[in-house]
């Protein structure tokens, strides 16, 4: 299918799902009885969905990036590892700047997309709370698109967005297994952003449903490419990381390499370097498949892949992905997301 069958393809999608939340909110007049905020609601994701086919328009803003030095002081947590052996920063709380950061990107009027996905039960068991945290922790004061694929739209929670915050709804296929859900993802968000999401946003981050946000996820995580640590391995030595080390894998990352264990529930950049992420780990996972080997961690093990030989530009603390199962931990000076309990034998079909 050429370009423009697919952005009208697009748009009769998000025409459906307007529809169809329509026909849920007057189902359920319960859940919303405001309706001045009901026709915004409504308003703005049209304007949004209208806008979002003017091309090209967003290109021009992400040119140029705020020096590190203005923004970014590594001395502040000493006790961390603050910079790479390549310099990118790693932004634990206190090392950067919010109120410099802020007047930066205000400026730019940048627009923020967030993808996520949920399938099956997972709808039910977290996309409502991933989704209210998210409208009032992510990128608060800036423009946001959440991008929410689905394989049931009629059973999306009704969730009311603050001000510049708008969102759009995409039926996926189901997959049987979780595995290919995950794998598969990878190939959804590059054809979005082929379709529709590189001219709608200047930042773009995907991100796993069950984990809640607990305070600002700020414009200090913009980046080029960003890569998440994992709250489970961020002090542990690469050897121990659980990359997958078998040769006939494309993930395969040999005992000596490797720089961090980092964690598919977060990765982000601008459109045109996720895009490249995302088909370069779905290419492997095709790989992989023809091959009859699956990674061992999935669509994770083909991020830790991509991430070693495409250097992040900046990378996220564990404060960003926090498992409070790890405990409290001194390190970990303030929680911005953490992981919900994982409620695995519910919403998983498989294992
Ligand atoms: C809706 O709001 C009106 C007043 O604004 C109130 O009288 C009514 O009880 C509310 N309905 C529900 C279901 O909350
Ligand atoms: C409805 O929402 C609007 C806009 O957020 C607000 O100004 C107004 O006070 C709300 N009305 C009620 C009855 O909640
Ligand atoms: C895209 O990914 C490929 C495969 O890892 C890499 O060789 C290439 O440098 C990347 N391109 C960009 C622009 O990052």
């Amino acid at each position: 299918m050429n370009v423009k069958g697919k952005v009208i393809l697009l748009m009769l999608v998000v025409s459906t799902a307007v529809v169809m939340l329509l026909e849920y909110i007057n189902r359920n007049p319960e859940v919303d009885n405001n309706s001045s905020q009901r026709g915004w609601w409504f308003l703005s994701w049209f304007k949004d969905g209208i806008h979002g086919y003017q091309e090209g328009e967003t290109e021009e803003r992400t040119k140029g990036e705020l020096p590190l030095s203005d923004w970014f002081d590594p001395t502040k947590r000493p006790e961390v590892v603050t910079v790479t052996r390549w310099e990118a920063p790693v932004i634990w709380e206190d090392t950067y700047n919010t109120a410099v950061l802020e007047s930066y990107y205000a400026k730019r009027r940048i627009t923020v997309g967030l993808t996520v996905f949920a399938t099956g039960r997972y709808i039910d068991h977290y996309l409502e709370e991933f989704i209210t945290s998210a409208n009032k922790y992510f990128m608060a004061g800036h423009k946001v698109i959440f991008y929410i694929l689905v394989d049931d739209m009629s059973r999306i929670p009704l969730i009311e967005l603050g001000p510049r915050r708008s969102f759009k709804v995409f039926e996926i296929k189901p997959e049987k297994r979780w595995q290919d859900i995950s794998m598969m993802r990878m190939n959804t968000i590059a054809e979005h952003i082929v379709a529709h999401i590189q001219y709608e946003v200047d930042f773009l981050f995907c991100m796993d449903v069950d984990q809640v946000f607990q305070d600002n996820f700020g414009v200090e995580t913009l980046g080029q490419l960003v890569a998440q640590l994992q709250a489970w391995w961020y002090k542990a030595h690469p050897k121990e990381f659980t990359y997958e080390r078998r040769k006939q894998s494309a993930a395969y990352i040999p005992y000596g390499r490797g720089d961090f264990y980092y964690h598919a529930a977060i990765f982000g950049g601008t459109p045109s370097q996720v895009l490249n992420l995302t088909q370069t780990c779905f290419k492997g996972i095709l790989q992989d498949k023809k091959n009859n080997i699956e990674a061992k961690w999935h669509d994770e093990s083909h991020l830790n892949k991509y991430f070693l030989l495409n250097k992040p530009t900046k990378i996220l603390s564990p404060e960003y992905c926090w498992d409070y199962h790890i405990g409290l931990s001194s390190d970990i000076k303030n929680v911005k997301l953490s992981w919900q309990n994982k409620a695995y034998d519910l919403v998983r079909n498989n294992d």
